[in-house]
């Protein structure tokens, strides 16, 4: 048994949790939309074709807003294509994925949906093939109230009240050489700017999020940050922030180890946004939309398999394991540790492709392993997140940062050794101070650890719920067959005794200690 401690004091805080923490993302890709939320005919369908049973376990993921429609599919997409008599709407091919789109779901398609789940949307327009005149014809169909040629479009589509959408990306990963027209960093901060600019004139009062890096180990990651803000600081309230991790080396102390990785990927971006900031002497802080996050198996061997222009090709159907589920618990702890920056994440997808709930078309739907720590943290984790202080045994790494072979030759190398806490953990306090709940991992693959987390300044809190993920195999999963293979259970050991908290962690687990204030029971 290893042994581990954490300190809460109440007035150590980090910060108020922006509840878009537990956003999530749809893409008009593989199954996520035709055969996952979207399947008219089957049993569970409503009548207009959504499935119940999705609806069900999205809502209880409390999901508060969902980013659409992409991603890779969003630089080529032509919005309008999806709106209207549904007969009329034209199949196109998708460029991204190498899929043929029927678009019989669309933006209104969308919106309803999202009602239904209870979510907000995160709006993206296209900055790939489209550009200025797509988002503001976009903006006035959604936000415009009536009297114009796209508000009474939508209105004649039978949406007589605008959708009303506060929160809009600016593009979708436009470094990338995968991208549909990729930008250089000058290219895409000027039609950013201009987009942004007459977005805010047909509605004022929206969010904007403006692209960073496709991810930390781009060639212009850094530069493209300064750049792009240098370009459109004044119009934009965020910049995105995207990562996968996976575990193909089959190295799970290093896999488990990522979100250090996260972590400092965090830190880099918001120190390149107040570097712009300081540089222009703004007085306006970006914040960080982490908009796609997850862990993802993208290997070319299986886009190579796929047979093109197929409908809905059940792509990128990743089955989780706890392992897996274990990044992402602490993928979900380093985000809250950001919430004094990050205000919007999303956990990237939430159906069928890569994503926490799967379905069989005609059958069935299941929560994979990353649903449940995803489903704790947005029930769970929002308030006020408290900064602790954590004594644990680490393990140790190896790392390497070298980017390409060039920097190799020249023996210029960025590798080392990184120390690895075995505890990973967080805590939040419930606005109304009524519950405190901690969040944490045992990262160690043999042993158990002993946790003990001392209360500063606290009023008297009992452990209601000690929730355990565990599984004897690292590997194991849920599939169609054997749906409910992992899942939590609540026969965790935490205790409180006056100020202490004491409690085993098994060995590679994720708990959830969940305390209530005494004078509130
Ligand atoms: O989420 C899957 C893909 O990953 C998205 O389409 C793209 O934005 C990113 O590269």
């Amino acid at each position: 048994m290893i042994k581990a401690k954490m300190i809460l004091d109440y007035d150590y805080r980090i910060g108020k949790v922006d509840n878009r923490l537990f956003g999530s993302f749809i893409e008009q890709w593989g199954r996520a939309i035709y055969g996952g939320i979207y399947e008219p005919g089957h049993k569970l369908s409503d009548n207009e074709g959504f499935r119940k049973d999705v609806i069900e376990l999205v809502k209880n993921l409390k999901v508060p807003i969902v980013r659409y429609p992409g991603g890779n599919m969003l630089s080529g997409y032509n919005w309008e294509d999806g709106i209207g008599p549904k007969e009329m709407r034209p199949r196109r091919l998708e460029l991204a994925w190498r899929e043929v789109e029927t678009n019989q779901f669309g933006i209104n398609e969308f919106v309803q949906w999202a009602k239904k789940a209870n979510t907000e949307i995160m709006m993206a327009v296209n900055l790939g093939t489209e550009g200025p005149d797509s988002a503001r014809k976009l903006i006035e169909y959604c936000n415009h109230k009536e009297g114009t040629y796209y508000s009474d479009l939508r209105r004649s589509h039978g949406f007589e009240k605008p959708h009303n959408i506060r929160l809009w990306c600016l593009g979708n990963e436009m470094d990338g050489p995968w991208q549909i027209c990729q930008k250089s960093a000058y290219e895409y901060g000027r039609i950013a700017c201009e987009t942004a600019k007459v977005m805010r004139a047909v509605d004022p009062d929206i969010e904007l999020v403006l692209c960073g890096s496709s991810n930390m180990k781009m060639p212009t990651f850094g530069g493209w940050e300064a750049e792009v803000l240098e370009h459109a600081y004044d119009l934009v309230d965020y910049l995105s922030i995207h990562t996968y991790y996976d575990n193909f080396n089959n190295d799970t102390p290093a896999f488990l180890a990522k979100s250090i990785e996260m972590d400092q990927f965090i830190c880099s971006v918001a120190a390149t946004c107040d570097y712009v900031k300081a540089k222009n002497r703004c007085e306006k802080t970006i914040y960080l939309s982490f908009d796609e996050w997850n862990v993802w198996y993208d290997s070319n061997k299986e886009r190579k398999k796929m047979k093109p222009w197929q409908i809905a090709p059940p792509l990128y159907q990743n089955t989780y394991t706890l392992e897996d589920a274990l990044v992402v618990g602490t993928m979900l702890i380093t985000l809250l540790r950001h919430a004094d920056r990050v205000k919007i994440a999303c956990l990237a997808q939430l159906i069928n492709t890569i994503a926490p709930i799967m379905t069989e078309s005609g059958g069935i739907s299941w929560r994979q392993t990353t649903y449940y720590p995803f489903m704790h943290a947005s029930l769970y984790g929002r308030g006020t997140v408290l900064s602790p202080v954590i004594d644990s045994p680490a393990y140790s790494i190896r790392y390497d940062r070298t980017l390409s072979w060039w920097n190799m030759e020249m023996g210029m190398s960025d590798t080392g050794i990184r120390e690895v806490p075995y505890l990973e953990a967080i805590a939040v306090i419930s606005d109304n101070k009524d519950e405190l709940t901690i969040f944490s991992v045992n990262r160690d693959q043999q042993n158990a650890m002993q946790f003990t987390c001392e209360l500063r300044g606290f009023e008297e809190y009992l452990v209601t719920e000690h929730i355990i993920l565990e599984n004897e195999n690292k590997k194991a999963s849920n599939t169609a067959g054997n749906p409910d293979n992992v899942k939590p259970h609540k026969n965790g050991d935490a205790i409180s005794s006056g100020n202490e908290i004491n409690a085993t962690f098994p060995k590679l687990s994720w708990n959830v200690i969940r305390m209530a204030r005494l004078s509130s029971k």
